[in-house]
């Protein structure tokens, strides 16, 4: 099948879609928008680069619609040892020694295991691969099937997918996609969800509920979006950032006896949670001459002493 045939791959129908969709939303917070817009493009048979900041629900999107379809997602992780082999697979040295080449010494990789299973090949960091990596791919995507030196051409089953994913913001040790593997892959863009849907995640990451939590959770979304606002920050914190705060903020409060939201002692503990669970993921501009401790710092007393209005429970 050639690269112009593959407007023939299966395509899922709009009622199918639809049910999917509803289904999906159960396990994702948000994202109706970005969720609709994957299908559609999976639904269709092609492939996609899924283009954001850590922490953007990339895999959370991805795994909720194989688990959906049934299908495996297999994961790679692209970077600079991603070699085409790597990739598809190689033969085992020991065997081929002795029982001479053949299909049974063929261990295969990612790509040919996501081909014959039908799964979602998930190629994280996919700007890091090594251009002859990212050729191999695009002969797979175009295809739909590869020629393996004495296996022979295994053909991928109609649920295949690639699936990119990549930073934008990521420029070390990145190769500028060219416009051949561009123009070969739909795109799209994910940004950080609304403090609501923030809240509504580490709520239900963490498990925590009650008077303490009501007050940890809006305090641990609030400080990590600040920390994406804050001038001397090049790359704030995801997401991941406040479900760690918000832990960690439970567990020093039940070790240091603080009764609840309104102790005393809760913006100090609070604080000592955000060192523990910001500090290392957020990266300050070089040129700013200050430290994370210190961005913390500001991000604390705007929230807990100069506004404190804004940090009153409810
Ligand atoms: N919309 C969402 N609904 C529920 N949980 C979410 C959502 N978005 C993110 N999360 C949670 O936040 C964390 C990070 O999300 P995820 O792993 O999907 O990010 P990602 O975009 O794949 O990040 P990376 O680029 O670093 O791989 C996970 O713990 C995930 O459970
Ligand atoms: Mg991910």
């Amino acid at each position: 099948m050639s690269g112009a045939d593959r407007a023939a791959a299966p395509r899922a129908s709009a009622d199918e879609l639809t049910a999917a969709r509803e289904r999906i939303a159960g396990s994702v917070i948000g994202r109706e928008r970005e969720l609709e817009l994957a299908l559609s493009a999976v639904g269709s048979g092609r492939d996609l680069v899924m283009e954001g900041p850590p922490g953007t629900s990339k895999t959370t999107m991805l795994t909720a619609i194989t688990a959906e379809w049934g299908i495996p997602l297999v994961f790679v992780e692209g970077n600079a040892d991603l070699t085409p082999s790597r990739l598809i697979g190689h033969h085992n040295p020991a065997r081929v020694l002795r029982e001479d080449y053949g299909p049974d010494t063929f261990v295969a990789g990612p790509l040919v295991d996501a081909m014959r299973r039908g799964g979602f090949l998930y190629i994280e960091e996919f700007n890091r691969a090594p251009e002859d990596t990212l050729n191999t791919l695009l002969t797979a995507m175009a295809d739909r099937r590869i020629e393996v030196p004495y296996v022979g051409s295994i053909a991928a089953e109609p649920s295949f997918r690639v699936i990119a994913s990549m930073n934008p913001f990521d420029n070390v040790g990145t190769t500028r996609l060219s416009s051949s593997v561009t123009d070969r892959l739909n795109r799209i863009v994910v940004g950080y969800q609304d403090a609501d849907a923030e809240e509504g995640i580490v709520a239900l990451r963490t498990g925590l509920s009650g008077p303490l939590a009501d007050r940890i959770i809006p305090d641990a979304v609030a400080v990590t979006r600040a920390t994406r606002e804050h001038e001397a920050v090049r790359q704030g914190s995801s997401v991941r950032g406040a479900i760690d705060c918000a832990l960690v903020a439970g567990q020093l409060a039940g070790l240091r006896g603080v009764a609840g939201p309104d102790d005393e002692r809760y913006p100090e503990t609070f604080f000592d949670a955000m060192l523990v669970a910001l500090s290392g993921r957020i990266h300050v501009d070089e040129s700013a001459e200050t430290t994370p401790e210190r961005v913390l710092r500001e991000i604390w007393e705007d929230r807990f002493i100069l506004d404190p209005a804004r940090a009153e429970p409810g």
